[in-house]
């Protein structure tokens, strides 16, 4: 079986997702289960981009150890310095500079010929060489290019110092053949091509990005490039956790294997979902909710009989736990602390103490606390930011009745202690709960998305809340959980708002809370 790499960029072309603004400590957890699922490269940002994105690269190459970290850069130089400075002190870095290659993108965009093009690239290439072993170089919306064209390329930054050659289908325009055919002639016909890795990175605009990275393996791909969830500008990049369970499913028709580590596919999923408020649909291959459920007659019938009469994939294989009951009201400290080591998490004494407490308030309320509580409450704390909440909820009142116009009562702390309270009505009472928090705000906030889920099942499931708003005209997304629905959508109101606060503080203050 072919190793086939993979080269994960949830942190970069994810987080490119429209309304998806991660912030560091996030950015971390997600490298860090990256670096669990065993995923060969993770592009943690773009460093020039903004000094925000240069502190997580930084802060992840120097964090990650069993996995190879790279950024972005445009074949400018001061990209490829902003990138070093970014990832110098990682253990295996490695730079990602692209340039576009098609007519389209050459005559309007970059105003230059094939010779100018050729030119960069080598230049830039050469450049990066002085600074990194380890380059990939892309040519930005290859499956629109002309193929003689970039073999004359390739051939040509393979011979400045590039270690991987990426393809990408920009635009989610090509096919599964003519991308296939695209890759078998770029074998063929780059002589020195068997020095570098060729790449694949598709984007799902006509729902074909799986289908043409797996005919890019089938014709040479040794690296193909996607997000957790599949999530990433417009309709997204190929889902990697898909193509891993796809290949390991039908090993009998493909020749290559992923070393992802499929048992840690689910909580990926989970982490990034939760962290992005990219919900899953339930129809999702591979992780969505219903992807093992079985509700016709017949079904359940047959899986009774013999499970594989429909069924593919067992849960256990991606990490869907069918018992994850865990914990209660009796549970002590010492239990706890073996069942967090046992689903990965090392924490420190201070915040182990703090996962206690919050774990024994919710057994106060709820009777058995499973995997999917446990994990809830520590990607809040490993997540939490300093200090830069402007707006700390105090407490909330909601009068509320089929007959009466709802309204709801908010108490609001500000950073210097101040006490504000304000009331306001609505339709409903989250209507009247969010026009309350509007009229207690400074900033200008318009509500561009709301939703609410259950964690996992039953009456005392905890309630997950995602918002996206404009704070200022700027776009942040927030989450918030609690057993109480409106209390979760209050919380994820204020965290958008306190998250545009955030972005806008020093880059010093937006340090890690541990
Ligand atoms: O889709 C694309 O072309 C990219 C490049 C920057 C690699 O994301
Ligand atoms: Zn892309």
């Amino acid at each position: 079986m072919a190793h086939v790499k993979i080269f994960d960029t949830t942190l970069r072309d994810g987080e490119q997702s429209p309304g998806v603004n991660l912030n560091l400590p996030e950015k971390l957890e997600i490298a860090k289960q990256l670096e669990r699922l065993g995923v060969d490269v993770m592009e943690a940002g773009f460093p020039a981009s903004s000094q925000g994105d240069f502190e997580s690269v930084r802060e992840i190459a120097n964090t990650i150890r069993s996995c190879s970290v790279t950024g972005l850069a445009r074949a400018v130089k001061s990209d490829i310095d902003t990138a070093y400075e970014a990832l110098k002190d990682g253990a295996d870095p490695r730079i990602h500079v692209f340039i576009a290659t098609s007519p389209i993108h050459m005559e309007y965009k970059l105003l230059k010929t094939q010779v100018q093009v050729i030119e960069k690239a080598v230049e830039m290439v050469t450049y990066a060489k002085t600074k990194f072993d380890k380059i990939e170089w892309s040519a930005e919306d290859a499956s629109r290019s002309d193929w003689d064209f970039l073999t004359q390329i390739i051939e040509k930054v393979i011979d400045a110092g590039a270690t991987v050659i990426n393809l990408p289908d920009t635009v989610g325009y090509t096919t599964p053949q003519e991308y296939g055919r695209m890759f078998k002639y770029i074998k063929e016909n780059v002589p020195n091509i068997e020095k570098a890795d060729l790449s694949a990175h598709c984007h799902d605009d006509l729902g074909m990005a799986l289908a043409n990275s797996i005919a890019a393996v089938e014709n040479g791909a040794t690296q193909i490039e996607g997000t957790i969830n599949g999530i990433g500008e417009r309709a997204g990049n190929a889902a990697l956790e898909e193509l891993a369970v796809a290949l390991k499913i039908r090993e009998d028709v493909y020749e290559g294997r992923t070393g992802l580590v499929l048992k840690e596919i689910k909580r990926t999923s989970d982490l990034v979902s939760k962290l992005t408020g990219m919900h899953v649909p339930r129809n999702k291959a591979v992780v969505g909710q219903n992807a093992f459920a079985h509700e016709s007659g017949i079904h359940q019938d047959g899986v009774l009989k013999n499970a594989q009469t429909y069924e593919i994939i067992t849960p256990e294989m991606v990490g869907v736990q069918s018992n994850n009951l865990v914990m209660g009201k009796h549970s002590g400290k010492h239990a706890f602390k073996d069942k967090l080591q046992n689903l990965g998490y090392e924490l420190s004494e201070e915040k182990l103490l703090e996962a206690f407490t919050e774990f024994k308030k919710l057994t106060d309320r709820k009777k058995e606390v499973t995997d999917d509580d446990l994990f809830t409450i520590l990607t809040e704390i490993q997540t939490q930011t300093v200090d830069v909440k402007k707006y700390e909820l105090s407490g909330f009142q909601v009068e509320y009745g089929s007959a009466q116009v709802p309204t709801a009562t908010v108490q609001l702390t500000k950073p210097d202690g101040t006490e504000i309270e304000e009331s306001a009505e609505g339709q409903g009472a989250v209507e009247a709960l969010f026009n309350t928090l509007d009229s207690m705000i400074e900033e200008d906030v318009h509500i561009t998305d709301f939703q609410l889920n259950s964690i996992g099942s039953g009456r005392d499931a905890l309630a997950q809340s995602h918002v996206k708003l404009t704070v200022d005209g700027t776009e942040f997304n927030g989450r918030g959980s609690s057993q109480d629905v409106l209390e979760a959508a209050v919380k994820a109101f204020l965290n958008a708002v306190n998250r545009g606060f955030y972005y806008q503080a020093p880059v010093q203050a937006q340090g890690v809370s541990s």
